[in-house]
């Protein structure tokens, strides 16, 4: 659904002498789907309209927010950073409303924020039962042709890209014919391919759905080296009865049995996941179970949310008697099971030799290094002399110490990249 309005004349820019580049301002809420797309979305502007990305509203000319609608509080943000910037457009500012809010609210955003120019989703909507409201903002399931995915990894590979991250809900159900052949490949075909790619050292992707999650996809694990060695797999649950409710369409059991497929050709992989706490008819018991599974599963940095409900989704009409104040102390409890957890497999890192893939400049000092372990951790480092040429590059680093959200390191000379 889309809705757009062109500006009143007496919001128009007065003609300039020398053509200033005009300037957008995109705030991105929302998963890394949403991060994608407002990196698209720059490019068009850019290549049609030469418009500049800015990090400061104030100097834009256009503003855009992508929007999130998974939880209520998500959206309500919205409308709050709308009114924020409300008064930039007696300066002739144009305001869009972009993504999944966008999708499923409509003229909605208009009728309730009549400043706002422009509204578009990502797609069109397209009903299926769910607790989740991505499916009605995103809309139907779409697979990229196989060979648009291969042309364009191919193509950052040749700009010195080393690591890509395959990006869509229920990545793994991506199906594509194979050129002109009759052949279909599926999402581990594809992996196969992505790994040959020259240049390529690193596959991640997200996030997929254990539905999905084919013996062909396991065995991927044990034949393709560069896919990393963390998988975000969303469980959601662990009481039967509630991923019934939810209509995931697998049992606790079933998620197990995958998860044990998976460490018998990688035994050392590390798993995160999403969970929802406090899904209407969550009851004690449930919540037992779920709690049971993390245990098990020993699950690394994972997602936790209480359950939000959501206009238009069938599980936002069901029966719910469980206070607040239950389902946060389940949250907390829940968060902090996983928390242990997360600093346990941190701790067991220390002393170990990590590859990373250096991201840039430390978030803690700017005279630090940071990059990224496989499983996703950042080890800040000092880079050294060498540190320029370090970004960009796979090094070795040492672990000196585990800290509650992230590594220390030292960098194990590599003269191939030092020197
Ligand atoms: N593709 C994922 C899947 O099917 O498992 C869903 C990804 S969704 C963008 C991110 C997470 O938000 C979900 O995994 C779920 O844990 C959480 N979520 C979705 N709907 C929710 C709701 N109504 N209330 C609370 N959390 C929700
Ligand atoms: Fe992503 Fe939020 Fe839409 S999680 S798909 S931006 S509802």
């Amino acid at each position: 659904m889309s809705t757009a309005r062109t500006p009143s004349p007496d919001t128009a820019q007065p003609a300039q002498a020398t053509p200033v580049a005009k300037k957008v301002y995109i705030r991105t809420f929302g998963c890394q789907m949403n991060e994608y797309d407002s990196d698209k979305m720059a490019d068009v502007l850019r290549a049609a309209e030469g418009y500049e990305p800015t990090p400061d509203p104030e100097q834009a000319d256009l503003i855009l927010f992508n929007t999130c609608s998974v939880r209520e509080k998500a959206q309500e943000k919205v409308f709050s950073d709308l009114g924020r910037v409300k008064h930039l457009k007696k300066k002739g500012v144009l305001i869009g409303v972009a993504g999944c809010v966008a999708s499923q609210e409509g003229a909605a955003i208009v009728e309730r924020a009549p400043y706002v120019d422009l509204v578009f989703g990502p797609q069109t909507l397209h009903r299926l039962p769910s607790y989740c409201v991505v499916p009605y903002t995103r809309g139907e399931e779409v697979s990229r042709p196989f060979e648009d995915v291969l042309v364009e990894v191919a193509g950052l590979a040749d700009q010195g890209v080393k690591e890509v991250t395959l990006l869509g809900q229920n990545v793994n159900a991506w199906r594509g014919k194979m050129g002109e052949t009759d052949e279909i490949a599926d999402f581990a075909l594809l992996l196969e391919y992505v790994a040959e790619i020259p240049g390529i050292e690193r596959i991640r992707y997200t996030t997929s759905h254990p539905n999905e999650f084919t013996p062909r996809l396991v065995q991927a694990y044990a034949e393709i080296p560069k896919l990393v060695n963390h998988l975000h797999l969303p469980v959601q649950h662990g009481s039967d009865r509630i991923l019934m409710a939810m209509k995931r369409g697998y049992t606790a059991l079933q998620y197990k049995s995958t998860i044990r497929a998976l460490r018998k050709v990688r035994p050392d992989i590390s798993l995160s996941s999403d969970f929802i706490v406090g899904f209407p008819g969550e009851t004690e018991e449930d919540f037992g179970k779920m709690m049971a599974l993390i245990e098990e599963i020993g699950f690394d940095s994972s997602f936790s949310f209480v359950f939000s409900p959501r206009p238009g989704t069938p599980a936002a009409n069901l029966a719910d008697d469980t206070p607040l104040t239950v389902k946060l102390k389940r949250l907390q409890h829940l968060q902090a099971t996983i928390e242990a957890n997360v600093r346990r497999i941190s701790a067991s890192r220390e002393g170990t030799v990590q590859r990373i893939l250096v991201e840039g400049p430390s978030r803690k000092s700017a005279a630090e290094l940071m990059g990224r372990t496989e499983c996703n951790r950042i080890v800040n480092f000092d880079g050294g002399p060498a540190s320029g040429r370090l970004v960009g590059q796979m090094i070795d680093v040492r672990i000196t110490q585990a800290l509650p959200h992230s590594l220390r390191g030292e960098v194990v000379v590599d003269a191939s990249v030092v020197g």
